[in-house]
């Protein structure tokens, strides 16, 4: 059999085997091409799986490890802006090996106040300054900034308290100022936090170890389970990472990828642990020693303030630090922005004012005791029982004859829970997207605990998304009730320091004031409810702090109650 046909001397093949030729050619040409395709799997970042999560492969190794993506150009802007705000002073090098020989000593400090201006008496309506002066553990005075300070002005017997406002001298001194409210003794009480030489380790802990906390989720197919770890940022492995970043919101979340298990099988999430070990700066977070303990007056601590005069001058502090939000007199929360607290002590003053109304709860636990303490106070509203883990939610409770509806929803990762379906994660700022809105809706947000060991700009990002979430809920429905609980100051275990401490959560404080300042939303300022109480700082305020909490959310809902 003769392939080629060959005509003066130039052969070709015989015009059938042309077609064989063309054949074998394409299939070489479909396998190198197929090649190249594999090729880019090999090097490609992402493999898109409809309708969900995206598989990131190894390439992705070359990422900063928690390096956030890129904002525009405006929002870069205020990012930068919101950090200039919340500046801490450069905190002095850890010396080593760890001595505390040169770090802030409560027990050295002292505060004094400083003698009212003009005349001998003080008065309703002045300010009182106290100069704080810290001093080492040698004795010597201390002569840079960054001491985490608290202040409060108080008297137990009348159920009286007010936060101080902090100046930082940067040079060792610190002042604390206080509004003068009531009349009769006002007792000064001043916290040291943390020395700033612990601040220098809590800041170094945010940049190298925001993984410190860790998440785990579980992976189901009808053969088997597995079990990986997830997070805002995932330290580079070879291990393929499943990227579950919000396609709404961009908010980040991540985890290992199972193992022969797709993305799209994640069924759980739960607090994985917290990585033990990471200081070795212990000394700088002792309780009793120079963590949260009190700095003693170098004089009297306490004041006696006299009712205001007729045409008295005012003393004013010089430099205009900004007012306390409110005070506790006879243990019941008075707001100084103008807003007028009423009492609701009874349920049915309750149910007059949320009577017709629906009041939507997202936040960490410590909103949700907002939706227990409601649950708890109203005989008459009902949990309807939707067997959702209580950690995560969603609650739900309806008052049938009042047409009242409270729900209460956890905000989307990270969240410390045990074991709850992944898919109950939801970001707040999608959720609001879902409100219609109106004068009969109240939005209530509580986020903060669960964010000190991350990137702050992972705050700053997660609020501003919760913004502008909020922004088009006021734009379609203006009548609409927004209220925002802060972060408040809490007890602390020396490991818990980092990943509680009550600097992490004031820097925050300071950001969410930021990021809303300026828009139609109402506060609870549950720092200083809790700083100005006489009950101990905790994570979950006790019952009275909580009470008063409720009275300021239902004075914003109904203003015009009185009783
Ligand atoms: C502590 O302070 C003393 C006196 O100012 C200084 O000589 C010494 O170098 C300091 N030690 C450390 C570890 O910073
Ligand atoms: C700390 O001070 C003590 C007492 O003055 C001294 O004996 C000790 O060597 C100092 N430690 C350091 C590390 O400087
Ligand atoms: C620190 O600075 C403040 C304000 O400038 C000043 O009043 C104070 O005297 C200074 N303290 C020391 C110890 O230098
Ligand atoms: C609170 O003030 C009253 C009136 O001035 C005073 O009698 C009382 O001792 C003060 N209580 C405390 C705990 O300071
Ligand atoms: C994760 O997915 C988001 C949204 O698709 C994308 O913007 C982001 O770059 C991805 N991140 C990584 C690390 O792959
Ligand atoms: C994953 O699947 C492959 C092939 O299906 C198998 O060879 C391998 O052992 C599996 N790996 C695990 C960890 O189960
Ligand atoms: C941490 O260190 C201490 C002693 O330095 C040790 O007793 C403890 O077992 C360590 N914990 C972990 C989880 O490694
Ligand atoms: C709400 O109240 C009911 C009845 O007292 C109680 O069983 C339930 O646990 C409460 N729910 C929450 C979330 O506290
Ligand atoms: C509500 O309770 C507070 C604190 O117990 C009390 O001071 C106030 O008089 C009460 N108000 C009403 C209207 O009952």
């Amino acid at each position: 059999m003769k392939l080629l046909v060959c005509k003066h001397s130039i052969c070709l093949p015989k015009p059938g085997y042309i077609f064989v030729f063309l054949i074998v050619f394409v299939l070489i040409l479909i396998i190198y091409i197929m090649d190249i395709l594999d090729f880019w799997d090999k090097l490609d970042i992402t493999i898109i799986i409809p309708g969900a999560a995206t598989v990131t492969q190894p390439a992705d190794m070359y990422y900063n490890f928690c390096k956030l993506k890129p904002l525009s150009p405006e929002e870069a802007l205020e990012e930068n802006l919101v950090l200039e705000s919340i500046a801490w002073p450069t905190t002095p090098p850890l010396p080593s090996p760890l001595s505390l020989n040169n770090t802030s000593d409560p027990a050295h400090s002292t505060f004094t106040i400083l003698p009212r201006k003009r005349g001998e008496q003080w008065y309703i309506g002045d300010k009182l300054e106290v100069m704080i002066k810290m001093y080492d553990f040698q004795g010597r005075p201390k002569k840079s900034g960054g001491d985490v300070l608290l202040a409060r002005l108080h008297n137990l017997t009348l159920g009286a308290g007010v936060a101080g406002h902090i100046t930082d001298y940067l040079n060792g001194t610190y002042s604390a100022v206080f509004s003068l409210l009531w009349e009769g003794s006002a007792q000064v009480q001043v916290i040291l936090v943390h020395p700033s030489e612990a601040v220098t380790e809590l800041r170094r802990m945010n940049i190298e170890e925001p993984d410190r906390i860790f998440f785990k989720s579980q992976f189901r197919s009808s053969l088997f389970t597995r079990t990986t770890t997830c997070n805002v940022c995932l330290r580079p492995t070879e291990q393929p990472v499943c990227n579950y970043t919000d396609l709404r919101t961009g908010e980040p979340w991540f985890c290992y990828k199972p193992t022969n298990l797709s993305c799209n099988a994640r069924i759980s999430n739960y607090n994985g642990g917290y990585k033990k070990n990471l200081t070795t700066m212990e000394k700088l977070f002792q309780r009793g020693i120079n963590m949260k303990v009190s700095i003693p007056a170098s004089g009297p601590a306490s004041v006696t303030v006299l009712p205001k005069q007729k045409g008295q001058s005012e003393v004013s502090s010089s430099s205009g630090e900004p007012e306390p939000s409110g005070y506790y007199y006879q243990g019941v929360w008075r707001a100084l922005d103008g807003t007028t607290v009423h009492q609701f002590n009874t349920s049915s003053a309750i149910t007059q004012c949320l009577k017709g109304k629906v009041i939507h709860m997202y936040g960490d636990s410590t909103m949700r005791q907002w939706f227990e303490y409601l649950n708890a106070s109203l005989p008459d509203l009902k949990e309807f029982n939707l067997h959702s883990p209580k950690s995560i939610g969603p609650l739900m409770a309806l008052d049938y004859a009042n047409n009242i509806f409270v729900t209460h929803r956890a905000h989307g990762p990270p969240l410390r829970t045990v074991n709850v379906p992944s898919m109950e994660l939801h970001y707040i700022a999608n959720e609001l997207d879902n409100v219609v809105g109106g004068s009969n809706t109240v939005v209530v947000f509580g986020i903060w605990a669960h964010f000190d060991n991350f990137p702050i700009e992972f705050y700053i990002r997660r609020l501003m998304s919760i913004r502008r979430a909020v922004v088009r809920l006021l734009s379609r429905a203006p009548g609409t009730v927004v209220v925002i609980r802060t972060g408040n100051p809490k007890s602390f275990t020396p490991s818990g320091a980092f990943v509680n401490s009550d600097w992490y959560t004031f820097q925050r404080l300071k950001v969410l004031k930021a990021v809303f300042k300026g828009l139609n939303v109402h506060l609870v300022h549950s720092w200083e409810m809790v700083l100005a109480h006489h009950l101990p700082h905790n994570m979950h305020p006790q019952p009275p702090i909580i009470k008063n909490m409720i009275n300021v959310l239902l004075s914003y809902i109904c203003p015009q109650k009185v009783g």
